[in-house]
């Protein structure tokens, strides 16, 4: 397609890319999940998942968004026309509508902590977690409130992605990942400095194999795919920005090496501080809204250090946010011929409003779980990252294995690459075990639902 919009250089890529990956899932989801696994243990697990399963998978979408220049609908209809397989790239913008709905209005709360943090609003949580505790809940079960800040996060989304590939999404990444790096490794040597600090890094990195459950493994696997942002085509139509001159092996390796880093980074900034200051670490999910907010104002120039932590993690979020959104304006433009304003702003609305309903139903005046055992929100949260995500990646797999074909794959993979690393054979290994164990762990979670009694975990 000759006017394909195209990234404008390799480090501009990497950054989007690693851009997309880094996000609440790294700075709020892992820490949090391998305190209360095992440690190191599950550490360990999490990056065998990530090297085999995720780096394969990285690679795939990359490899067809490349060869077909175009987002998951038209790419699979491309490799194989007239076949259900662009039903994956239909899968993919669903996903898309589905995770954006639910993670913008995460967005929103956390500029709302901008806002308290800045406004000196921590000081009264002082050391008092369950103080912190209310405020958090009367925070997102209210009605209002939450939209609109909801509304302002997507509207900085909509914001970035019409000013295009190069100009939006590349621009703002290569402004936003140096700074996520720099203020994280600033807090993280904060916390390591802090007295007491270091037993946050032995919490966080020594192995503790008795806590690590067989779901615990499930759950690292699970993880794997959603922080490397895979199984949607996000990757495909990251990759279908690139033109043939990248080294794909080399540029999925630096996004992992990123992503995995900048997990490990938050762990130690967040864990150091928990300890040096004799908070819950096993706190679970309310770590970052509950716990940090009490614990920040208990160090020196506590308001510098909240504020900052949750600028960053709003950047973290923001770059996320755009390539989910990404995926669904690339389908209108390539399929559809719109605008890309068009697209963006319209669809961009369409799942803000499916979002306010997410936030709505965690309390605020609409009732919304009167027909579901868990609230819209959670169900948005199962419905994409426990089934459509991992049977999207699962279905990319088996497309390259059963129908487009290894050594297709091969020979797109290898334009820009000199030194032929894999062969055919490690290929197929390697996407059958991806497409084996993400089947496993998706037929798990069926047989749970159906018979009360996972497999395993
Ligand atoms: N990877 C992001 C995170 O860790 C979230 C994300 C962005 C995502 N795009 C995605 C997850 C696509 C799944 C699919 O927070």
């Amino acid at each position: 397609m000759k006017n394909r919009e195209h990234w404008g250089s390799k480090l501009g890529f990497i950054l989007a890319a690693s851009g997309s990956a880094v996000g609440i899932g790294n700075i709020w989801k892992y820490p949090h999940m391998a305190g209360q696994n095992g440690g190191a243990a599950f550490t360990l697990i999490y990056l065998l998942c990530i090297l085999v399963v995720g780096l394969s998978i990285v690679i795939t979408e990359f490899v067809i968004g490349r060869k077909t220049q175009l987002s998951p609908v038209g790419a699979f209809e491309t490799l194989a026309p007239n076949t259900a397989w662009k039903w994956v790239g239909f899968l993919g913008v669903a996903s898309a509508f589905v995770i954006l709905s639910f993670y913008g209005v995460v967005g929103g709360w956390i500029l709302k902590y901008i806002i308290v943090s800045l406004t000196g609003g921590f000081n009264v949580l002082k050391g008092d977690p369950e103080a912190a505790g209310s405020l958090f809940n009367n925070f997102i079960t209210g009605t209002w409130s939450p939209v609109l800040y909801q509304i302002i996060f997507m509207a900085v989304c909509i914001w970035v992605i019409v000013h295009g590939v190069k100009g939006g999404i590349e621009k703002w990444a290569k402004v936003m990942m140096p700074l996520i790096i720099i203020l994280l490794a600033v807090l993280a040597v904060r916390g390591i400095t802090l007295k007491g600090g270091l037993e946050g890094i032995s919490f966080l990195f020594n192995p503790r194999f008795e806590d690590l459950t067989a779901s615990a493994i499930v759950l690292a696997l699970g993880h794997a795919f959603f922080t490397l942002s895979l199984g949607m085509g996000t990757m495909v139509t990251y990759g279908s920005y690139l033109d043939r001159e990248q080294n794909l092996l080399n540029s999925a390796l630096w996004v992992i090496a990123l992503d995995t880093a900048i997990a490990m980074l938050a762990g130690v900034a967040i864990f150091t501080t928990v300890f040096a200051l004799g908070a819950n670490p096993a706190e679970g999910p309310g770590l970052i809204f509950v716990v940090l907010p009490s614990v920040f104002p208990q160090l020196a120039a506590g308001t510098l250090w909240g504020s900052l932590f949750f600028i960053l993690l709003f950047m973290a979020a923001l770059t996320s946010a755009i390539s989910i959104l990404e995926v669904v304006t690339a389908y209108f433009i390539d399929q559809k011929g719109w605008s890309r304003t068009k697209a963006t702003i319209q669809f961009g609305v369409v799942i803000t409003v499916v979002g306010v309903f997410c936030s709505l139903s965690l309390g605020g005046s609409i009732n919304l779980t009167a027909f579901m055992d868990i609230t819209f929100f959670d169900f948005m949260d199962y419905l994409s990252s426990k089934y459509m995500l991992p049977i999207g990646g699962m279905l990319t797999a088996l497309f390259v294995l059963f129908h487009w074909g290894v050594p297709n794959f091969i020979d797109e993979l290898y334009m820009g690459i000199s030194s032929k690393k894999i062969d055919s054979r490690i290929a197929v290994i390697l996407l059958l075990v991806s497409a084996m164990v993400v089947g496993f762990i998706i037929l798990n979670e069926i047989i749970a639902k159906i018979t009360g009694t996972a497999v395993i975990g």
